[in-house]
């Protein structure tokens, strides 16, 4: 069965028709590329920088509480390594069955992690970051959904939020569930509603189809990795055979649309790199996600030559940027409806440009 499309930044597709609005580009843990990733310094750049939607990636605290981190293990974005009295809470634990180190988030209370300062993730690749290691604590969701409110108040613009709900079933196995706290808070700020520029991701697929029975209005993205065997976490603990690849047929993306509103790729499964590192032609999965409904919105564009396809790197080293507007116009030009973006300046003005 195919959901009603509600879309607010750019219009609902159907079948065989082009987008013909600016895509919607998402600032990915903020404005990573210039600040410590997930602070509200990076949302608020972010949003100056003319992001349309702000992406804080969601971890609980042993209190229940929805901070802004990628990962629960906290170690290279924080530093809680160099905080004596919080050495005795250094563990290894098994992750979405991988062995972890370090300090978990789920171990700290709120209180707690307040306590801690933001680091640059990659500080040898983004130096110029490392400049603000120290300055910035780690926000609490409620603190990224008043910082887009009053965003939106202050500019005129609607500034979305992506909460991406990380590592689902693994907070339910320890009694932290993050769905419903996400609910709540939402709930609590009026942002609950259909038409609401509220995208919620997750990799996995049973915690996407629980918000639904929960009630949750807002949209619902669902993620995929690249990889010929690559498969949802719950899937994995179920049992369940089923992979991105074959989420990603025709047929997949007709099963996806019946609880999600937007796919959220690896953006190499749109634009496949080849042996050389360049990416070719693009693959059929915009237009048959069209066909079944759903927008489609990849990840993650970043400037420096490292992470760009082979024939838009510029000279030789690897932390300059390189030509990141020829990336994002073949993803525009492959019909993209939005894309999470490390620098969303330098996305906003290939996106303008392009549409001038
Ligand atoms: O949520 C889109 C993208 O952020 C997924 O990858 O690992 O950066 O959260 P990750
Ligand atoms: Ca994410």
């Amino acid at each position: 069965m195919r959901r009603p499309c509600a879309f607010p930044v750019v219009p609902c597709p159907s079948a065989g028709t082009p987008t013909t609005t600016a895509p919607l580009l998402v600032g990915h843990r903020g404005a990573s590329g210039y600040r410590p990733e997930h602070t509200l310094a990076s949302y608020e750049l972010a949003v100056r920088q003319g992001a349309d939607v702000i992406e804080p990636d969601l971890v609980s605290t042993r209190d229940g509480v929805l901070v802004a981190r990628h990962e629960n293990e906290i170690s290279g974005t924080t530093d809680v390594a160099l905080r004596p009295e919080l050495a005795s809470r250094r563990a290894t634990k098994l992750v979405d069955g991988q062995e972890v180190t370090g300090w978990f988030t789920e171990d700290l209370t709120l209180a707690e992690l307040r306590t801690l300062r933001a680091r640059e993730r990659l500080p040898l690749v983004r130096r110029r970051s490392t400049a603000m290691d120290g300055r910035y604590v780690v926000p609490t969701f409620d603190e990224v959904l008043d910082l887009a409110l009053r965003a939106s108040r202050e500019t005129g613009r609607t500034i979305g939020v992506a909460p991406e709900t990380k590592h689902p079933t693994y907070f339910d196995s320890i009694g932290l569930s993050l769905e419903e706290p996400l609910l709540a808070s939402l709930r609590a700020k009026g942002l609950d509603r259909a038409g609401s520029a509220v995208y919620v991701q997750s990799f996995e697929q049973a915690n996407l189809r629980e918000l639904r029975v929960l009630g949750a209005q807002v949209h619902l993205v669902q993620l995929t990795s690249a990889g010929p065997t690559a498969r949802p976490y719950d899937h994995v603990v179920a049992g369940d055979p089923r992979t991105y690849a074959q989420m990603t047929t025709a047929a997949g993306l007709r099963e996806v649309a019946t609880y999600a509103d937007v796919l959220g790729p690896d953006r190499s499964q749109v634009l496949p790199r080849g042996s050389t590192g360049a990416t070719g032609a693009p693959t059929r999965l915009v237009a048959d996600a069209h066909d079944a409904g759903l927008r489609v919105v990849p990840y993650t564009v970043r400037a420096e030559n490292r992470f760009l396809p082979a024939q838009h790197r510029r000279g030789t080293d690897p932390d300059a940027y390189g030509d990141v507007s020829g990336e994002l116009g073949e993803l525009f030009d492959a019909g993209i409806d939005g894309v999470f973006v490390d620098q969303p300046d330098l996305a906003r003005a290939s996106r303008d440009g392009a549409s001038r």
